[in-house]
């Protein structure tokens, strides 16, 4: 469990705990910090025949020894991890707390804990008090539940937050990810909203809410543990960097026709008739995944000739959205579990939307949920900000806007200049990649003492600007700010002088001439420039110069060296560059 709980660590890292039954009683360790201050209060001989463990990001409570999972019923029978947010735990609370109940900590989870642990005292199976219990909650979860009386058995749930079974050799597992299975077992099983699931050494039954059993067929994964190691890097982060050549060539490859100079995109189902019928675009996701929305959106407008534009996915959920018959909708996610993500395209599945997924993650909830897709094939993304997955996602976008193209106007020259483009990215990469020495010396001279930095970019630029911006701040804590360039002039120019440097993304086109400017403007107020470009510019005071490629396909490398950047900036500062703090790799709760 301890070894489960290290890998799901990027999910949250506040505080962990265990729990194992063991003679009829249950055993609970748990502490604030990481899995492995964990694992140092956890005896040699903490045994048992079936246990929970948890890694906790904080919703409801600070993160404590107390407030750390698993939560015990008030007569120590019951013991319950929990993902999710229960949104009446309040009113539960008190009215447990009428009732004599008294609360150990200030997690809506004990709730749980409490009502599943006083109805188990009434019900044949620790299902059905499962089962009983949820009929009361308000909320998302994903939960363990295990029972000190009945020690043969795990009941799980799930209900917005992901829960996974592995299917082993007299042996069962569940987990939020199969990153914590994959050393025992690739075959595994998704629960899908509602479905509560046992599981005993010798195999497992899946039910609905009402107690309906249902018929699971498992599937296996690709990934094993090979894919989350550090293979020998420092950290996750730079070795998920330095993969891209091969990772956006995994999400590129099969998929360019030299022939025709058009894309083939099988998982879209969807016909050359329907893709020509889209009037619009609209693009979906959080983070990182916004941002590349952000860098689709614009590949989608400028070769396929269809409005398009992206908006964050909990904004959109939102703000009731008027939902189109003639939109095609793009859900984006690396890990297919971002519960704004899922609850958007859900509310747009509820409305008639046609919607797509670009994921990486088989499989997952967002990919279920979707008519149709892309996959990434970029392999598991372990660090907490997303780098491959970015790369990968815009390579994805540039293949569909190929192929919207390619059924409406674009010329096959036009055509094969992508398909070529698409073609030398892997390679280029690998050259940009040469250059991390330089970039890291940069860093330490731009990052490491700025007050803060600001990011600025035009057209397709300014979404790199923005992704570069997010690296930064959220792995090195340096405040950084991004802008399109041409804003600037409107209200951030004040903050600009020599305690707050800018990196300007300039690439070599059309509107070259306009961010010249753009940094002359920052140079008479005595703001230093690192310009990421085509080439040498005397307006900037350092540059980095990255290669060409076709000018819509610019984004994917102009990013590159904003994420060394940020990456060097956060190691000099000392950071704990994957697991930055506050945060976590895949946000399941609203
Ligand atoms: C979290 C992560 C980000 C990521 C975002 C969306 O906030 O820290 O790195 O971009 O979620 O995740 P997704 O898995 O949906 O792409």
């Amino acid at each position: 469990m301890l070894e489960g709980l290290q890998r799901l660590e990027y999910r949250g890292y506040d505080s962990a705990g265990v729990a194992v039954v063991a003679a009829k009683a249950l055993k609970i360790r748990k502490v604030k910090g990481r899995v492995a201050d964990l694992a140092s209060v956890v005896p040699a001989r903490f045994k048992g025949t079936l246990g929970i463990g948890h890694t906790r990001w904080a919703t409801h409570g600070v993160p404590s020894d107390v407030n750390a999972h698993p939560h015990p019923s008030a007569d120590e029978r019951i013991a319950v991890v929990h993902n999710g947010i229960i949104e009446n735990a309040d009113s539960l609370r008190q009215r447990l707390e009428a009732d004599g109940v008294t609360f150990l900590s200030e997690t809506d989870t004990e709730v749980l804990a409490h009502l599943i642990g006083r109805t188990a005292k009434e019900t044949e199976s620790l299902e059905e008090a499962v089962r009983r219990a949820l009929k009361l909650v308000v909320g998302t979860y994903g939960i363990a539940v295990i029972d000190a009386e009945r020690p043969g058995e795990v009941v799980v749930a799930r209900n917005g937050s992901p829960i996974v079974l592995g299917i082993g050799e007299k042996e069962m597992f569940a987990a939020s990810d199969v990153a914590a299975l994959v050393r025992y077992t690739r075959q595994v099983v998704h629960l899908e909203d509602g479905e509560l699931a046992v599981l005993r050494a010798d195999g497992f039954s899946t039910f609905t809410s009402d107690a309906r059993e249902t018929a699971k067929e498992p599937f296996t994964v690709d990934w094993d543990t090979g894919h989350y190691d550090t293979g020998g890097y420092e950290h996750y982060l730079l070795k998920e960097i330095s993969e891209q050549p091969d990772t956006v060539g995994r999400t590129l490859r099969g998929r360019i026709d030299d022939r025709f100079h058009i894309a083939h995109l099988g998982g879209l189902n969807m016909d050359a008739r329907e893709s020509r019928s889209f009037k619009r675009v609209k693009i979906i996701g959080c983070g990182s995944a916004y941002y590349s929305g952000q860098i689709g959106a614009q590949l989608i407008e400028e070769l396929a000739r269809i409005p398009a534009d992206a908006e964050p996915a909990s904004e959109f959920r939102y703000r009731s959205p008027v939902v189109e018959a003639d939109t095609l909708y793009i859900a984006i996610s690396q890990s297919g579990e971002t519960y704004d993500t899922l609850a958007a395209v859900q509310e747009l599945k509820r409305k008639g939307g046609r919607v797509l997924g670009i994921v990486n993650t088989v499989g997952s909830a967002i990919a279920r949920e979707c008519d149709g897709g892309v996959y990434l094939h970029a392999g598991p993304e372990v660090s907490v900000a997303s780098t491959k997955a970015f790369t990968s996602t815009s390579a994805a976008f540039a293949l569909l806007a190929l192929h919207l193209g390619r059924v409406r106007d674009l010329s096959p020259a036009d055509g094969r200049r992508i398909c070529d483009g698409l073609r030398r990215l892997p390679e280029q990469i690998k050259e940009m990649l040469t250059q991390e020495e330089h970039i890291r010396e940069l860093a330490m001279r731009y990052a490491k003492d700025a007050a803060g930095m600001m990011f600025v970019g035009r057209v397709r630029g300014y979404p790199v600007a923005r992704e570069g911006a997010q690296k930064l701040k959220e792995i090195s804590y340096v405040h950084a700010e991004a802008y399109p360039a041409s804003e600037l002039k409107h209200g951030p120019l004040a903050l600009i002088g020599p305690e707050m440097p800018t990196v300007a993304i300039v690439p070599d086109d059309e509107l070259l001439d306009k961010n010249l400017t753009t940094l002359g403007e920052i140079r008479a107020r005595s703001g230093r420039i690192l310009m990421v470009g085509h080439r040498t510019a005397d307006q900037a005071d350092d540059c980095i110069v990255v290669p060409r490629n076709e000018t819509e396909l610019d984004p994917i490398l102009l990013t590159i060296p904003l994420q060394l950047f940020a990456y060097h900036a956060a190691v000099a500062l000392g950071r704990d560059v994957d697991k930055p703090r506050n945060l976590a790799k895949s946000v399941t709760v609203e």
